[in-house]
């Protein structure tokens, strides 16, 4: 209620959040990074919640950072504002997260897009960095993102010409998770939010923190880190329930503890 640049659905387990800046191509200006992300922080509160999507139009998912509001901006107010720090706090949700995107992820588009946790992707989706082209770089993880998921030579090329990759290229080098038709985004995108809100929540949360440590740790660290959150999963209502499940071969009807 009362957002300008953003709107927000509960359908189910699910929530979603739609980009909403039309005239903009859905540029991010700093109303709509403090709206997107205290709507999310408030459905990862809500343990009604299994699954945050973040959406945009056919158009954009997001053009970037909003080049006429950051066009002025000098380094002491960059600094003293932390601009663009608050989408960190996007980055740490623990509720699993997905982005549906078409069109255009750009910029901070194509960086927000990387903080979500599964990536479906129109066949119209376009990604890049192209902050290059304007004298900059990019702010909220690109340069560290992109390289841990297209590896260096192809986040160099990005980052470097600004060039845009189609969706077919970004599948190919592991950006993206799947690939549907234009026409079915919001459909397939919610159908795998559904199947994910679905699972223990407990058991999701902890496998996000396992995939997410490799990111941050060695092998042999992160083999630990998953063993002890493996180990805790036998502490939950969901896991009895889930095997229980299994063997008297029904579905299991999970209670997210
Ligand atoms: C502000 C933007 C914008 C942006 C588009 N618009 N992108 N406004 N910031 N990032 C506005 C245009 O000015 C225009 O407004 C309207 O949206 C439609 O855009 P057009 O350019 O007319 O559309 P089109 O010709 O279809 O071209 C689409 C486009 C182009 C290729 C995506 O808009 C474009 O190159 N945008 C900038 C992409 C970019 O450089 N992003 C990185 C930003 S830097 P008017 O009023 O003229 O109709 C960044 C740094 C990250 O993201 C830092 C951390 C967040």
């Amino acid at each position: 209620a009362g957002h300008e640049t953003i709107l927000v659905e509960r359908t189910g387990r699910t929530a979603v959040i739609t980009l909403n800046r039309p005239e903009a191509l859905n540029a991010l200006n700093l109303r709509l990074m403090e709206e997107a992300v205290a709507a999310a922080e408030g459905f990862d509160r809500d343990p009604g919640v299994g699954c945050i999507v973040l959406t945009g139009s056919d158009r954009a998912f997001a053009a970037g950072a909003d080049i006429k509001e950051m066009q002025g901006l000098d380094y002491m107010d960059a600094y003293l504002g932390d601009w663009f720090g608050a989408w960190d706090r996007f980055a740490a949700l623990r509720t699993p997260t997905l982005a549906a995107v078409a069109g255009h992820a750009l910029g901070g588009g194509c960086e927000l897009a990387m903080m979500c946790d599964v990536l479906i992707a129109a066949d119209s989706a376009r990604f890049g960095q192209p902050e290059i082209k304007l004298g900059v770089i990019p702010g909220i993880g690109g340069s560290q993102r992109l390289t841990r998921a297209v590896g260096k030579a192809k986040a160099m090329d990005l980052c470097l010409t600004g060039r845009t990759m189609d969706a077919a290229e970004a599948e190919r080098a592991g950006l993206v998770s799947r690939i549907v038709p234009a026409a079915d985004l919001r459909e397939q995108a919610l159908a795998a939010a559904a199947e994910i809100a679905a699972m223990s929540a407990p058991a999701a949360m902890m496998a996000k923190e396992a995939v997410n440590r490799a990111f941050e740790t060695t092998l042999a660290e992160g083999v630990r880190f998953e063993r002890r959150i493996f180990h805790a999963v036998f502490a939950t209502a969901d896991q009895k329930e889930g095997m229980a499940a299994f063997t008297e071969k029904r579905r299991p009807s999970f209670v997210h503890r």
